[in-house]
């Protein structure tokens, strides 16, 4: 599916010379959110996904409907203090200091095949910090996939070793 006529650009957000990719639009829109969930779901079908797992927020509006399309589980990572159960915490480099993202300890059990989604693949920060999580818990990363990849960024060469896939690239 062609998702950029449903892609919002706001200019200069949320700081001059940054040129946002508003996904609200899209998921205003039922039916074009509900395709591009399909999308995702057709562009993953050679894949072997016992789970997924999404960084919040914005993942979770990718990862859950996908995971409710594949009919498996879905596995919230988040910022750090937020999940009540033991976690593991990786850190990470924010443009602006560091952050934190965690799992619940039992999230993913040895060996099963993980997906992890999200909207956006940036500089790849956050996706690459998901995969060390992922992997910490003994889970198995089979591809990533997104709605929107800015490839200027290059955040593949962060995840050399495993399967990105986007629906729509922006330079
Ligand atoms: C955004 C986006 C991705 C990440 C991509 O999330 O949803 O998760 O940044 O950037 P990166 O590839 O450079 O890491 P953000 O941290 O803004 O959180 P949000 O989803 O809660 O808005």
């Amino acid at each position: 599916m062609d998702l950029k006529p449903y892609i919002r650009v706001i200019p200069d957000f949320p700081q001059p010379g940054i040129s946002f990719k508003d996904i609200t639009t899209l998921l205003n829109d039922g039916e074009k959110y509900k395709e591009a969930i399909n999308a995702i779901k057709e562009m993953v079908s050679e894949l072997e996904i016992d789970v997924i797992a999404g960084p919040e927020a914005r993942g979770f509006v990718v990862g859950a409907p996908l995971a409710y399309a594949l009919g498996v589980g879905f596995v919230p990572i988040r910022k750090s203090g937020k999940l009540p159960y033991e976690t593991i915490e990786v850190g990470y480099d924010l443009e602006y200091g560091k952050d934190k993202l965690a799992m619940h300890k039992d999230a993913i059990k040895p060996g099963q095949n993980v997906l992890i989604a999200d909207d956006l693949l940036a500089t790849g920060g956050t996706i690459a910090t998901s995969v060390n999580l992922v992997r910490e818990l003994g889970g198995n990363v089979v591809g990533t996939a997104f709605l929107i990849e800015l490839s200027e960024l290059n955040g593949r060469a962060k995840l050399p070793d495993i399967s990105v896939f986007s629906l729509a690239k922006y330079d």
